[in-house]
């Protein structure tokens, strides 16, 4: 259809009115998108702007060391192909110690496949929480692999590992009981503690005598005590001595929650963690948690412990009940990885075997790897903010991926670059990392540029 002129031609045609009544009405919009807000209420009262959030101005402040340095942005840099020992970033090539895929099982086929099969039976999500119309077969087949592979009665796994943390701890423990924490445990493990109420008491990091004193010290006065370490630490790779916590714990009627996200797969002959590295039955560990986003290349948390245990954050933790269930892909893609565990202790093998090899090649280099042991896990301490986010900057330039973990994520003057291990790097990549960061933080330091601490450790 058209508008037509008296002689027979067409004025406008209906395409043309269709396309300039869109023009119009989108330009209405923008308009009216753009408009400004009152900022303002009836009364007077103003809406704070969220810039004026503490959390937004020490962003800020980084925002501006990274201008000022002309640094690349080290956070969210997008990985194009499936990361492990190598990661291809902004279609460049990069050796890689940013991922937790440990024993390399996120490039397994049988991963992929386990994965692709549940997609197909069960669809991407399961829609709801599980107590409800969220249950799907490979949960419960899953929660007993995860409990046999710990020796307990029974588990649950949630959607997230950090939502296991925050979810479990809080639901057990109340503002009348009392927590005991390593003063490096996970961000996750303290946030489910304050969540609690409990009283929390901080002891020194891996220092079973220090708990002790705690313990002796306020445990009386608090119905239940749970004392909270990891497996494994993910700051700086150390391990505890698990035999003299359970002695403590038993001595002094606590719990003992030992947080293997970095454990599992990577310590004991077989990996199976913790218990296994320090020959411990782990019955002696009240509750186990863990991920499944690390060494069983999924998504994920999960407790193992006593049918008790187990029932009461089946019907009671929000997490849980309140969340949805974990998708059927995901279970299925944690479920084939702990069984390939099970059929691989030679990637358990390699993986630390490739530990101590790039510890001793740090260490040969007269870098700082403070306490680590070597476990897939090393960090390499610069003591300074600015100084770690420098040094990556230099060493992604040469090919070699990093990340720094500065304050408040590590205590004051600790920060630094860390590695993460994996079964599938090679020692010709170790080796390179290894030489790549003591030239470019002798450079660094050379330019005077925050270098002091990072020569002390020579
Ligand atoms: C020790 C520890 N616990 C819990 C979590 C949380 O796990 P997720 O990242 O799978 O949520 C992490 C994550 O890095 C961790 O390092």
């Amino acid at each position: 259809m058209a508008l037509r002129r008296d002689d027979g031609d067409d004025l406008v045609s209906t395409r043309s009115i269709s396309t300039i009544s869109k023009v119009a009405i989108s330009a209405v919009k923008r308009w009216y998108q753009s408009r400004p807000l009152p900022t303002h209420g009836p009364d007077g009262r103003r809406t704070p702007d969220f810039a004026e959030l503490p959390a937004y101005r020490s962003i800020s402040k980084y925002r501006e060391y990274q201008k000022l340095f002309k640094l690349k942005d080290p956070f969210f840099q997008v990985h194009e192909q499936r990361s492990g020992a190598e990661a291809q970033i902004d279609g460049q090539h990069y050796i890689n110690f940013a991922s937790y895929d440990y024993l390399g099982l996120n490039q397994h086929p049988e991963v992929g496949a386990a994965a692709r099969a549940a997609i197909e039976q069960f669809g991407t999500s399961v829609s709801a929480s599980r107590l409800v119309a969220g249950e799907r077969p490979l949960h419960g087949e899953l929660e007993a692999a995860l409990a046999r592979f710990y020796e307990t009665e029974e588990a649950l796994i949630y959607v997230s590992g950090h939502a296991t943390n925050v979810s479990a701890i809080s639901t057990i423990i109340g503002p009348k009981d009392v927590i005991f924490h390593d003063e490096f445990i996970h961000n996750s493990a303290q946030t489910g503690g304050k969540l609690s109420g409990a009283k929390l008491v901080a002891f020194k990091h891996n220092d079973p005598e220090d708990l002790d004193r705690k313990l002796a010290e306020h445990r009386e006065n608090h119905k239940f005590a749970l004392v909270l370490i990891e497996g494994l630490y993910s700051m700086d790779g150390d391990v505890p001595d698990l035999a003299k916590f359970v002695e403590i714990k038993r001595r002094h009627g606590a719990w003992l929650m030992v947080d293997e996200a970095h454990g599992i797969g990577v310590l004991g002959e077989t990996g199976h963690g913790i218990a296994e590295h320090c020959g411990i039955d782990p019955r002696e560990v009240d509750i186990w948690m863990g991920t499944l986003s690390k060494t069983l290349s999924s998504c994920g948390g999960y407790v193992c412990g006593k049918r008790e245990l187990i029932e009461v954050l089946k019907f009671q933790s929000p997490g849980f009940v309140y969340s949805v269930g974990l998708p059927a892909a995901s279970a299925a893609a944690a479920l084939k990885s702990l069984e390939l565990i099970e059929q691989m202790p030679d990637r358990v093998k390699k993986l630390q075997e490739n530990g101590k090899f790039f510890l001793e090649q740090c260490k040969a280099l007269g870098l700082d790897t403070g306490s680590s042991e070597g476990f897939a896990v090393v960090p390499v301490i610069v003591g300074d903010a600015v100084l770690a986010i420098r040094l990556t900057h230099q060493v992604f330039r040469r090919g070699v991926n990093a990340l720094p973990i500065i304050y408040p994520a590590v205590p004051l003057k600790s920060d630094r670059v860390r590695f993460f291990i994996t079964s599938e790097h090679t020692h010709e990549q170790l080796a390179t990392a290894a030489r790549v960061i003591r030239e470019e933080l002798d450079l660094l330091a050379n330019k005077g540029a925050h270098g002091a601490r990072a020569t002390a450790a020579e």
